[in-house]
C-alpha cells in the first residue's frame, strides 16, 4: 500500500470512529439480546419437538462403526493418514493447536490495513488452501474404509477369506498390515511364519484365553480364513 493511500485510510478510520458509538455498551448489548433469542429458540424446539437419542448403547457390539461427526471428518482423516505411533500426538494436537494459536495471532502479525482480498495475496492463498485441504480431508474421510475393512493386497483366491476376517471383528483385537489394533491379541500381519494352518484354525475354534471363539462361523468361512491367515508369511 502507498504511503498516500495510507494516510487516507487512517484519516477515513478517525472519521468514522468519532462517528461511531463505543463497542461497549452498546455491541455488547445487541450482541446479549441476540444470544438469548437463539438460546431460547433453542430451548422452545428442544421442549416443543425433543432431541433424537438413537438406540441404546451397547458395549457388546463388534459390528458398531465408530464415526466422527461430519465437522471432524478432517481431524478424522488426518489421524488415519498419520500411521506411526509416536507421531499421533502432532496430527491429534499438535497440527490442531499450532492453526488455531495462528488464527488467534493473525491481527497481530497481519498488520496491513489492505482489505481487497485481490490484493493480499499471501492472506487470500493461505485461506484458500486451508479451505481446500479441509474440504479434501473432509471428503476422504466421509468416504473412507470402515475398521471392517482390511486394506490389503492379497491374491485372488485369498479375498474371501479376507472378508471373513474384516467382517468378524478380528481387527478389533489383532493387527493386520496397517489396519486393526495392536492388542491384545498378537499381530496376525507374519502369522504364518509362526504357526500352521491347522494351529490357526485351532486358535479360531477354541478363542485362546480371552479371545472368544468363533467356531459358530460356517465350516466354509472358517476355511477361507484359514486359507487367508496360513497365506501371510
Ligand atoms: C477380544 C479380542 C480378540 C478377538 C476379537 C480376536 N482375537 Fe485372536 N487372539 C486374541 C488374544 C488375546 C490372543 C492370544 C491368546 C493367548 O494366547 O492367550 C489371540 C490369539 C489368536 C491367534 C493365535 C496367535 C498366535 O500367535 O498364537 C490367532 C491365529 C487369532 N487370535 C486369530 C483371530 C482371528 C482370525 C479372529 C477373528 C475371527 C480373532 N483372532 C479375534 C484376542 C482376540
Amino acid at each position: 500500500m502507498k504511503p498516500a493511500d495510507k494516510q487516507a485510510y487512517l484519516e477515513e478510520y478517525e472519521l468514522l470512529k468519532k462517528k461511531g458509538k463505543p463497542f461497549f455498551p452498546y455491541a455488547v448489548l445487541k450482541d446479549s439480546a441476540m444470544m438469548l433469542v437463539v438460546v431460547g429458540v433453542i430451548i422452545l424446539m428442544s421442549v416443543l419437538l425433543g432431541a433424537e437419542q438413537g438406540p441404546k448403547a451397547d458395549p457388546t457390539s463388534t459390528t458398531y462403526v465408530p464415526r466422527p461427526e461430519w465437522y471432524f471428518f478432517f481431524l478424522f482423516e488426518l489421524l488415519r493418514v498419520i500411521k506411526p505411533p509416536e507421531l499421533v500426538p502432532i496430527a491429534t494436537i499438535g497440527i490442531p493447536t499450532i492453526c488455531m494459536v495462528l488464527l488467534l495471532l493473525l491481527p497481530f502479525y497481519d498488520r496491513g490495513p489492505e482489505r481487497n482480498p485481490i490484493r493480499r495475496p499471501i492472506a487470500t492463498t493461505a485461506g484458500c488452501i486451508t479451505i481446500a485441504a479441509m474440504a479434501y480431508l473432509s471428503y476422504l474421510g466421509a468416504t473412507g474404509g470402515s475398521p471392517t475393512e482390511i486394506d490389503m493386497k492379497v491374491a485372488p483366491q485369498y479375498e474371501a477369506g479376507k472378508e471373513v476376517v474384516a467382517g468378524s471383528g478380528c481387527l478389533a483385537c489383532h493387527k493386520l498390515g496397517e489396519n486393526g489394533n495392536n492388542g491384545p491379541g498378537p499381530e496376525l500381519t507374519h502369522i504364518a511364519q509362526r504357526i500352521p494352518r491347522a494351529a490357526i484354525l485351532r486358535s479360531v475354534e477354541i478363542g485362546p484365553g480371552i479371545m472368544p471363539s468363533f467356531r459358530d462361523l460356517p465350516p466354509k468361512k472358517l476355511n477361507e480364513l484359514a486359507d487367508f491367515l496360513s497365506s501371510l508369511d
